[in-house]
Parts: structure tokens; sequence; C-alpha cells
């Protein structure tokens, strides 16, 4: 199994983090405290104190007077500034840096990083474009999946689950495959599924249902490994849905929605929290059939459309090969 060093991945949209709050996030099996400053400015360290190992995401941050922030050990309460330098009490003085910075590259709201490793694709630029043409609505569904990434992004390239995964939700009677485009490490996949009818009643015990159309027409557009956006529209709303993904560590993978909308209706405000609520069932979900399969079980019977995960498949093994 392979994490994809070198790929680069949305640890979080900024409105994820609150000002001088730290926060936990996991990469390639290290964890980093992340946090943002009054100036919007966003840091990322080891999470471990260099003193006892204490974790520094369940301590604090402390303004200075240039409105930078320290994040504060809650072990014995040394603060380090962005760079991992400290002042020991009784000095006055800085020490060295006591652990290294992971390298963000921030574009507008998006903390992208590459874990330290070598770039070996760009950033996909798709999330600033969507960001000058939609209303970012908002953020969802950060799950922690004990899996492993390639499990993750099969099953959101899987155009057959949502019968089995996704049954209470959609009801889809079939699975009418249009288009698969494939350019290498991005590709963009068109299909129908039309669906039973919900009742009255199962749409007003569950009122996103009031946004599914009779027929689903899907256009996903996959980036390779980190990214896959679902572009819905309705007379509502043209919506792109973006789901992330982020290596943890070998068996534990991120997930996480990030909604956004060019409302055409007024009556889209009433129904965009139903719609984040209905990703993040749709979130919930996957993660627990991920939990339900046996992940190296080899695969001896093959579907239509399955062109998506051959598409993943493929892709993993591109990438250790050069
Ligand atoms: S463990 Fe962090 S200050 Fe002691
Ligand atoms: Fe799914």
């Amino acid at each position: 199994m392979s994490m994809l060093e070198g790929a680069p991945w949305l640890l979080a949209h900024k409105s994820m983090l609150s000002v001088n709050q730290p926060l936990k996030v996991s990469l390639y099996g290290t964890d980093y405290v992340l946090w943002k400053d009054s100036q919007d400015n966003v840091n990322a360290l080891p999470n471990i104190c260099p003193h006892m190992g204490a974790m520094l995401s369940e301590g604090w941050c402390e303004q200075q007077e240039d409105n930078s922030s320290v994040v504060v050990c809650p072990f014995h309460a040394l603060e380090f500034d962005h760079t991992g330098c400290t002042i020991l009490p009784g000095t006055h003085q800085k020490t060295l840096p006591q652990l290294s910075p992971l390298e963000l590259i921030i574009q507008g709201e998006f903390i992208w990083t590459y874990g330290g490793y070598e770039p070996k694709i760009p950033i996909p630029n798709i999330l600033n474009k969507i960001e000058q043409q939609y209303e970012f609505i908002g953020y969802i569904g950060d799950t922690s999946v004990p899996t492993d990434l390639q499990s993750m992004l099969l099953n959101m390239h899987d155009y057959n689950h949502q019968n089995g995964t996704h049954r209470e939700l959609f009801k889809i009677t079939e699975v009418q495959f249009k288009k698969f485009i494939d350019n290498g490490y991005s590709s963009e996949a068109f299909f129908h599924t039309p669906t039973a009818p919900s009742s009255v009643l199962d749409k007003l015990k569950n009122p996103s249902l009031f946004m599914l159309p009779d027929i689903i027409e899907a256009h996903l557009e996959n980036y390779f490994p980190s990214l896959v956006i679902f572009h819905g529209d309705n007379s509502l709303a043209k919506i792109a849905q973006c789901h992330l993904f982020i290596p943890e560590s070998m068996n534990q993978t991120r997930t996480y929605v990030l909604l956004f909308a060019q409302k055409k209706s007024p009556f889209f405000n009433f129904f965009s929290q139903q719609f984040l609520k209905l990703s993040k069932t749709i979130v919930e979900q996957d993660a627990e059939i991920l939990t339900k399969i046996y992940t190296d079980s080899p695969q001896k019977i093959k579907l239509n459309n399955e062109i998506g995960m051959d598409w993943v498949k493929r892709n993993f093994a591109r990438w250790s090969d050069n």
C-alpha cells in the first residue's frame, strides 16, 4: 500500500480553524499542530513537545505584541513560535528551533502541503477557480476512517455502490454511464442515475431528498489523489461538492467535504444546511462500509462501470513505477 509521497494534500480550509485555537492534523504517520493567528497567518509544527512529549494541540495559543501567536504546551507551558523556537524560563533569549515547521502552501483559503516531500505533481488550481466563481457554503463531515488511502479512493470512484452503501438515500434504479475522460492524473466522469420516487413522508423525514432530482446527472471532476468534485445543478443552485482525502497513516485516512454554490433562488438558503447534512450522511455511510471490507481480498468479479476504480488502480501503480 502506498501513501503517494509527493502528492499535494489539502490539510484544511481556513474556515476550519478558529483564531488562536490549535488543531491536530495528521499526515504520513506524523501528527502536527496547526493554528491561525489574528492576522490570518497559518502555522504548523510537529505536535510532540520537545520537552517531555505532550501534545501541543491540547494546549492553547498566546497572542504576541505583533499580533502573531505562539502555541503553548499544556504540560509545562513552554511557548513555541511558528519557527519552533522557545524561550526557556529564566532566560530572555530565544532558543534555536526545537521543532521543524511543516511547510504549507497557502492559496487563498486553502491550506496545502506536500508533507515535506519533493513535489511530484502540481497543486490543482480548480479550487481557486471555484472560490472565485462560487460562494463558500461550509465544510462538513471531517472524518478519520480506519482504512488505507487506496480503499478510500476506490470507494469514491465506485459508480455502483449507491444501492448498497447509500441505499437509504438514493434508491437508484440504474447507472447509465455516459463518458469517462482520462487525462492522466485527472479525469472526468459523467453518468445518469434515475432514482425511484421517494414518498412525501420520506422527504419530510429527510428534507434533503427534496433536492434530489428524479434523475441525478452526475458530473465528477477527479484530481488524483486528493480531490473529487461532484458538480450538481438544480433549480435552486449550481453546486460544487468537493471531497478531500488525506493519508493520515498507512491505515488511517481522513476525508471531509467543502461545499460551494452559485445560488439561483433565495430558497437555497433554507436548503443549504440540508445539503450540508446530506453530504455528512454520505461521508458517514462511506466511512461505515470502509470499516467492513477485507481490503486485501482479490477481486474475482467485475461489474460494468468500474472505469473510475480502474483509473485509481492504474494511477497508484504508475505512481510507484516512477
Ligand atoms: S512537555 Fe511540553 S513543556 Fe513540558
Ligand atoms: Fe459513497
